[in-house]
């Protein structure tokens, strides 16, 4: 397992507006979190006769390469306007966006995308780069939308499987940076027919399964809840399908975290259909937590 003491947070930059919110957020997080700040710009030299460098003549800022370093000294001087002590470098790192910067997770503390860049479909709410970093990353991956808001709880969706288990962890990580508190949701929707022709109870019990699922998060949260004292929790128990219910308290958060899959999980799918709906549409920063992160972190 890699060793991530000391590791950086990274944020990926392609000279969007939204890579300049990423580098505000993973500035903050950076400062909060105590460790560097590593700003990486993923660029594929093309094999088309284009000047790389600067053409004489021309003047300095021609060719490829000085517009790539020009994004990376763009957000390198966009952190240090929000953190004067934040310790930054910035690197251009040759290939595609998805396999550099999952090759970036690997080393990472916490990995902060913007939720669009400069290319794709207008009509995505989410980048593809984003998406699939997101899916596959070895950390958590923060993914920013516009400026976020300040106040506010962390919100975290608990499933009770043991990556949702994960994200409560970082969810109460984040609380006591943000020095705010946190909400716990868990939906539920039983009983409820999970494939065709099955066939409810005639009679059901519902107050003990309420009391069940009350238990079950309960479960979840306790155990973090000592190691972060200072954060106080709400659980929030909601009938209802959960990406639904998280995009609506995503709403009031500054902070929405999820794992990158849960209980349903198929084999092969990377991430978790509440996962994604959520990526979507959430209404916050989201973070995706996927990967247990290593016990000695600090
Ligand atoms: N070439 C790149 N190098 C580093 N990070 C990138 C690169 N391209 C995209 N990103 C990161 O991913 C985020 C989302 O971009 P992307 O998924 O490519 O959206 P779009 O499809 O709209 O271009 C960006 O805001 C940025 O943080
Ligand atoms: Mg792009």
């Amino acid at each position: 397992m890699t060793n991530r003491s000391g590791a950086p947070v990274v944020v990926g930059v392609d000279g969007s507006a939204s890579a300049l919110d990423a580098v505000r957020a993973a500035t903050r997080e950076a400062t909060a979190r105590n460790r560097p700040l590593r700003v990486v710009h993923a660029f594929i030299w093309p094999l088309i006769g284009t000047p790389l460098g600067p053409v004489p003549g021309v003047g300095p800022e021609a060719g490829l390469r000085n517009l790539a370093e020009d994004v990376i000294a763009e957000a390198v001087a966009e952190a240090r306007k929000i953190s004067a002590e934040v310790d930054v470098t910035g690197e251009l790192v040759d290939g595609s966006p998805i396999p550099v910067l999952l090759r970036e997770s690997r080393d990472a503390a916490l990995l902060v995308l913007g939720s669009r860049g400069l290319g794709g479909f207008a009509e995505l709410l989410v980048g593809s780069a984003a998406v699939q970093v997101s899916a596959r990353a070895d950390c958590p991956v923060l993914v920013v939308r516009g400026e976020p808001r300040a106040d506010g709880p962390v919100v975290v969706g608990v499933d009770g499987s043991a990556l949702s288990t994960e994200a409560v962890g970082f969810a109460f990580e984040e609380a006591a940076l943000r020095g705010t508190g946190l909400v716990a949701v868990h939906t539920w929707l039983y009983p409820a027919p999970v494939g065709p022709g099955d066939i409810l109870p005639m009679a059901y019990d519902l107050d003990s399964l309420i009391e069940e699922e009350e238990r079950a998060l309960a479960e979840t949260v306790a155990g973090w809840s000592e190691r972060y004292p200072q954060v106080p929790v709400r659980q929030r128990l909601v009938r209802g399908a959960p990406a639904p219910v998280l995009v609506e308290e995503s709403a009031a958060a500054q902070l929405t975290v999820v794992g990158g899959h849960g209980r349903g999980a198929w084999g092969g799918l990377l991430l978790g259909s509440v996962s994604h709906a959520v990526l979507h549409h959430a209404r916050s920063p989201l973070a995706i937590v996927r990967h247990r992160r290593d016990a000695d972190h600090g």
